[in-house]
């Protein structure tokens, strides 16, 4: 676990009852309601840091800042991108203040970077940035805690890594449906029912009109 690296990571997803994350067409604003968006907030106050792949920007651009919590500190803000191609626009780049750090591989090619004081680049040994090369860098930055947003191939990465202590998943009562739209958690290499993860649910919490399933890998 990822205890080992001195860090706990959190995977936190927004679902339907069939699993999606988003549309065929990638859209997934908004899965699940006010309350539940709330206690993401909460999450991320409670988190050191937070981090998406790189799809996730350019799908959604999220701010991934904390709002409407009293007192509430945002975490620094990671962004998992071999390619070091994320748009200079994105809104990650126009809170100044709040830390951001984009993991690019090592076969990224250069390019201009917004010029903010809070912005580090992490260049990986490998040209996709690995999971545990990530948490030991931030390790060494001092962070203690991680919370995971997504997307589809994040999770898994995360999953497959061993590094996951804790999964918070809100499950909206709304059916995408389809092959096509992305299910949670990418592949992980599952072909016999005895290799699937197992899940130790910890509490299921009504959250407004959502549910909320917080469990631990077995
Ligand atoms: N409902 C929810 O809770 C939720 C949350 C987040 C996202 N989403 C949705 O999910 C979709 C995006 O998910 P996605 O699966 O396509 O992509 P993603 O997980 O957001 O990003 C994956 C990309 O990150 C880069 N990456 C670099 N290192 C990686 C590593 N070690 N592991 C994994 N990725 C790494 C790779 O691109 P490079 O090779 O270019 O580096 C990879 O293709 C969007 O539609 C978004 O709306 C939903």
């Amino acid at each position: 676990m990822s205890k080992e690296l001195g860090i706990k990571v959190t995977l936190k997803a927004a679902l339907t009852l069939d699993g999606k994350i988003a549309t065929a067409s990638g859209h997934s604003k908004w899965i699940t309601g006010e309350a539940a968006r709330h206690k993401v907030h909460e999450l991320r106050n409670q988190n050191d840091a937070v981090l998406v792949g790189i799809n996730t920007v350019i799908a959604d651009d999220p701010e991934l800042t904390v709002r409407g919590i009293e007192n509430g500190n945002s975490p620094v803000r990671i962004v998992l991108d071999s390619k070091a191609r994320i748009p200079e626009n994105s809104r990650i780049f126009q809170n100044d203040g709040t830390p951001v750090i984009i993991a690019t591989g090592n076969k990224a090619l250069s390019r201009k970077w917004p010029n903010l004081p809070d912005l580090k680049i992490l260049t990986s040994p490998t040209a996709t940035p690995e999971i545990t090369w990530i948490l030991s860098e931030l390790h060494k930055l001092g962070l203690k805690s991680l919370l995971v947003e997504g997307g589809s191939f994040t999770y898994a990465s995360f999953l497959k890594s061993g590094a996951v202590d804790r999964l918070v998943l809100f499950i909206g009562p709304k059916i995408i449906g389809g092959q096509e739209a992305l299910s949670w958690c990418g592949e992980l290499g599952v072909d016999q029912l005895d290799q699937a993860l197992q899940i130790d649910i910890s509490s299921i919490t009504a959250v407004g009109e959502d549910w909320l399933i917080d469990a631990k890998i077995k």
